[in-house]
């Protein structure tokens, strides 16, 4: 047993160390060849791009509380804390405090989080049906417990699975306009943010943070979604506190005891599909923004750590304990808010007026990510071929929008068979909100799906035809 797990965490060090030498052979080939393959640099697409760029900078200057962008060139650029900046992290494994730099690919970054607003995030049943090895191979890696590794008895991963399966997207691209992305720093106790939070379309906050009177001015009161691990099941019953239309979407694996707990409560449940498999829990704050794009359209977050001067890591209904300065996630956050993907609110910004006029406006943002994707495309020698579906590596069909059955299962007690799927499962086209319909229209009634983990160019793509 423990000679298993030592050997594991060796085969993980590997794994590290591998990837980590790969990243830095690709930093240099680009920093010693900039201009490899048949590349016909695009002076328009490197102008569009180097213009976004020097947005980016002042971006930061404006709102980064100190941090700084120091460009490298169209697509690359550091973010710098300033010196002197308390690094308290220590990582034991490398024997380094936090870095006060990070390098950051602002074309490639942009690829990947516009590409969340068309994405879908739930885990489907047509996905499984498209995804090739679907069934045996993804939905195995989603079930705990299973017993084997790969789905040999289709039917019974479908038991394990079924309760919590939506034939189709339940949530849709851009259904809601403004979402708030509620994370559980003990910052949140400094302001009250509670009335601006619950004034969002739609609210989504992370495993168990409670929701209640004690913490309203704070947190707010309104829930819609919750993103929630495997262990937050056994508390499942009383963090819903009597709320049974919070949706749960779980961002690990699902199992007899969750499915068990499942079927005692009314509330939506399901599994989140663009999980890094095979990977630590980095980065749980991530997915919350990445599960709010693929529905949103503007999107604030609250109760993230992103100020200066840290000293504790604590949640804001736990006890403070002493944790490390989050650089990483503080920088990686200045970046996205000046990318335009997400806004970001906390103590020490509460004070200044709401003023967005420094983060680049949607053509801007549509322009770059049509420059980036150019270059891209020239740089692997493709030419052409640069519309929605430009990713689409498998395709997959289902029913028309609305018909099919809802999640299920035929051994579901009373609770679950009148739970609140049917809000969200059935509902008519037409009381979708207008821009989302548009977007449905445009996009020819196509969901589009990751492959796994976070690379967003191999895509699942199932076409729903119009129901005649
Ligand atoms: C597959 O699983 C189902 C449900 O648990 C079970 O009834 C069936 O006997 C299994 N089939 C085989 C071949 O093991
Ligand atoms: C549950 O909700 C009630 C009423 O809304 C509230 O008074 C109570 O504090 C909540 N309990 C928890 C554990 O949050
Ligand atoms: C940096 O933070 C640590 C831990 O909170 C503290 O002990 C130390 O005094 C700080 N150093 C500076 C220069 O502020
Ligand atoms: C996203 O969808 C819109 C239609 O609403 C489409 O015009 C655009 O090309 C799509 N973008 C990406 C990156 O897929």
């Amino acid at each position: 047993m423990t000679r298993g797990r030592k050997a594991g965490g060796v085969v993980r060090l590997v794994s590290v160390a591998v990837v980590l030498s790969i990243i830095l052979v690709a930093i240099q080939s680009s920093f010693f060849h900039p201009t490899t393959g048949p590349v016909n640099l695009s002076t328009e697409e490197i102008r569009i791009l180097s213009h976004f760029q020097s947005n980016l900078e002042q971006c930061v200057a404006n709102r980064g509380l100190g941090l700084t962008a120091h460009i490298i060139d169209h697509c690359n650029l550091i973010l710098k804390f300033p010196q002197g900046t308390n690094s308290t992290w220590y990582n034991e494994q490398f024997k380094i405090f936090e870095p006060l730099e990070y390098k950051y690919d602002v074309c490639e970054a942009i690829l990947l989080w516009e590409q969340y607003r068309n994405m879908t995030t739930v885990l489907t049943r047509e996905y499984l049906d498209s995804r090739p090895d679907g069934w045996f191979d993804y939905a195995a890696k989603r079930i705990a417990q299973l017993g084997a590794d790969k789905c040999y008895n289709q039917t019974l991963c479908e038991e394990h699975l079924n309760l919590i399966l939506p034939a189709k997207p339940p949530f849709h691209p851009r259904q809601f306009r403004r979402c708030a992305v509620v994370g559980n720093s003990g910052d949140l106790l400094k302001t009250q943010f509670g009335e601006e939070i619950d004034n969002h379309d739609a609210v989504i906050r992370d495993n168990e943070a409670p929701v209640n009177e004690k913490y309203a001015k704070h947190v707010g009161l309104k829930r819609d979604f919750r993103l929630v691990v495997r262990g937050a099941a056994r508390n499942m019953i009383k963090i819903l506190n009597g709320s049974d239309n919070e949706v749960l979407i779980i961002k690990s694996v699902i199992h007899r005891d969750f499915n068990a707990m499942i079927k005692k409560i009314r509330n939506p449940v399901y599994l989140f599909q663009g999980i890094v498999l095979r990977r630590g829990a980095k980065g749980t704050g991530m997915k919350s923004i990445e599960l709010a794009l693929s529905m949103c359209d503007i999107v604030d977050i609250y109760g993230f750590t992103v100020d200066p001067g840290y000293t504790e890591w604590t949640r804001y209904f736990s006890t403070p304990r002493k944790g490390h300065n989050p650089l990483q996630g503080r920088a990686y956050y200045q970046l996205l808010e000046c990318l335009g993907v997400i806004r970001i609110h906390s103590p020490m910004r509460a004070k200044r007026k709401q003023d967005w006029s420094d983060v680049p406006s949607r053509e801007m943002i549509n322009n770059a990510h049509r420059a980036a994707l150019l270059l891209k495309k020239k740089q692997a020698g493709q030419e052409g071929g640069l519309g929605q579906f430009v990713n689409c590596k498998v395709w997959g069909k289902s029913g028309p929008y609305g018909t099919g059955p809802v999640s299920g299962s035929t051994d579901m007690t009373d609770t679950r068979k009148y739970s609140n799927y049917n809000r969200w499962e059935v509902m008519p086209f037409e009381s979708l909100r207008e821009e989302a319909r548009k977007h449905y229209i445009q996009m020819e009634g196509v969901s589009l799906y990751k492959m796994d983990g976070n690379k967003l160019d191999d895509l699942v793509c199932v076409k729903h035809p119009p129901k005649s």
